[in-house]
């Protein structure tokens, strides 16, 4: 494959060498297809095939992937459903499907907000599948960081972010003060900007929207605050490439904070800042265990001058992105991508949305409970960071009078309480994290009744 109308756009020029190297050459795919379609006797598919009462008693006449006869006990799906690999990006029908959710999911209301869905659906591509939300950020990161470059993170960020991408891609992290005075500090973001194009030729952030480890979402004036942030920074003629890490997308319980995913706000812009979503069946669907995870690039229109240069664009970048599937990974689970498809088929989006309001009326009760308990503790020394979704809180502790780490281990012996404590103190950051939507709202007094206790104990 050729990229030429990639090379010429601002995405290429945020690649890292391994994003600019990448492919996936023609190599057994191109020849199996082509045998697919031309060839009377096929010997290129690698996995073992047979009819099927040759290898199994009782089985049928049908040429279909050899199995252990036991698989079917613990499936109603069918052996062609489950047995052999999917494709490199994912099935196409469930990155079809998972493309329309994304439209759904954006709410854009096709009599008032047309421009915005037709822009949404034509600048984007079809999502790539990956094992699980962890693995599109790795594959992302890759993409983008070459060894020693900068990409900007908040200072409370999933701690996975930097074994990713520290530890891992040998990146590293610039940490901006995430809030000042219980709201987004835009001046500690611009300042990493800043400092970050002082040394690389592209702004690479990573965003975590609601939050882990503290549930933070922004207020409709803060997106803006941090979007304008964003446009302004165009003076310095850098792509900006946005990693929205989705994985909480659903799980909104304020009132006064976006109601979507910021992905949205950022792919309607006209400048060179560009979104990347990461989103997954993991907590949306409510299938950790499933690893199926998507990468969706959000594209922009003055990159192509017509509609063949658009559909080029998008072969283009899935190639690459299949490059680095089939050289790491080689292609994701096919059983979950077969369970999230007749999810899908079975139900309409509204229906599974109804499913799951169900989960998420649960949470929201425990979030406002355990926020309504914390307000109670009067103690100079926790606060409570801005919180308005997700699976999380995070409670802060000053770091003169107690150390997270000996606070959490304190509440483990003597309460029976178990939190993780965040302890980076060159970050600024002292503190526990407590994951509510994992206890249970009868308990959430009693809870916060002994870090209570245990906070006067020090
Ligand atoms: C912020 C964040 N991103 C991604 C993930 C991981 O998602 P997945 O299990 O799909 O890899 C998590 C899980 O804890 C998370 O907290």
């Amino acid at each position: 494959m050729q990229f030429k109308i990639i090379q010429k756009t601002p995405l290429y020029k945020a690649f890292s060498e391994l994003g600019k190297r990448i492919f996936l050459p023609d190599g057994i795919f191109y020849w199996s297809g082509r045998a697919k379609k031309e060839a009377e006797l096929i010997g290129t598919i690698g996995s073992a095939f047979g009819y099927e009462k040759d290898f199994i008693d009782g089985g049928s006449s049908e040429w279909v992937p050899c199995y252990l006869k036991d698989i079917k006990r613990y499936t109603n799906l069918s052996i062609k459903e489950i047995v052999p690999y999917a494709s490199i990006a994912g099935l196409p029908e469930i990155r079809e499907t998972w493309k329309q959710w994304i439209i759904k999911k954006s709410e854009y209301n096709e009599r008032t907000e047309s421009e915005k869905l037709s822009r949404l659906e034509r600048f984007m591509t079809t999502p790539s599948i990956t094992a699980g939300v962890t693995n599109g950020i790795f594959l992302c990161c890759s993409l983008f960081l070459n060894p020693g470059e900068y990409i900007i993170c908040p200072n409370k960020r999933w701690g996975n972010y930097d074994n990713i991408i520290v530890k891992n891609i040998g990146a590293k992290i610039k940490s901006f003060e995430f809030f000042k005075d219980g709201k987004f500090n835009n001046e500690s973001l611009k300042d990493a900007i800043d400092e970050v194009s002082n040394v690389q030729d592209k702004i690479i952030i990573l965003l975590n929207l609601p939050n882990n480890p503290t549930g933070y979402i922004p207020t409709i004036t803060e997106a803006n605050e941090f979007i304008n942030l964003l446009r302004e920074s165009q003076t310095l003629e850098k792509p900006i490439v946005v990693l929205v890490d989705d994985a909480y997308e659903p799980y909104i319980f304020g009132d006064d904070v976006i109601d979507k995913s910021i992905f949205y706000n950022l792919h309607q812009l006209d400048e060179n800042i560009i979104p990347i979503k990461l989103d997954g069946i993991t907590k949306e669907l409510l299938l950790y265990g499933g690893r199926i995870g998507f990468v969706t690039i959000g594209l922009k229109p003055s990159w192509v001058s017509n509609d063949e240069e658009l559909e080029m664009l998008k072969n283009e970048i899935i190639n690459k992105l299949e490059g680095i599937n089939r050289s790491s990974i080689s292609n994701c689970n096919h059983f979950y991508q077969a369970i999230t498809q007749k999810i899908f088929e079975e139900n309409s989006m509204d229906e599974i949305l109804e499913t799951r309001n169900k989960v998420k009326t649960l949470l929201k009760k425990r979030y406002e409970r355990i926020n309504a308990e914390l307000a109670k503790i009067n103690n100079p020394n926790i606060s409570v960071d801005p919180n308005s979704g997700g699976f999380f809180l995070f409670v802060n502790l000053n770091p003169q009078k107690i150390k997270a780490s000996e606070f959490a281990d304190h509440l483990l012996k003597r309460y029976k309480v178990g939190v993780i404590p965040i302890e980076k103190l060159n970050d600024n950051i002292n503190g526990i994290r407590i994951a509510y939507c994992s206890i249970d709202i009868e308990k959430i007094p009693e809870f916060i009744k002994r870090i209570q206790l245990a906070l006067q104990d020090f």
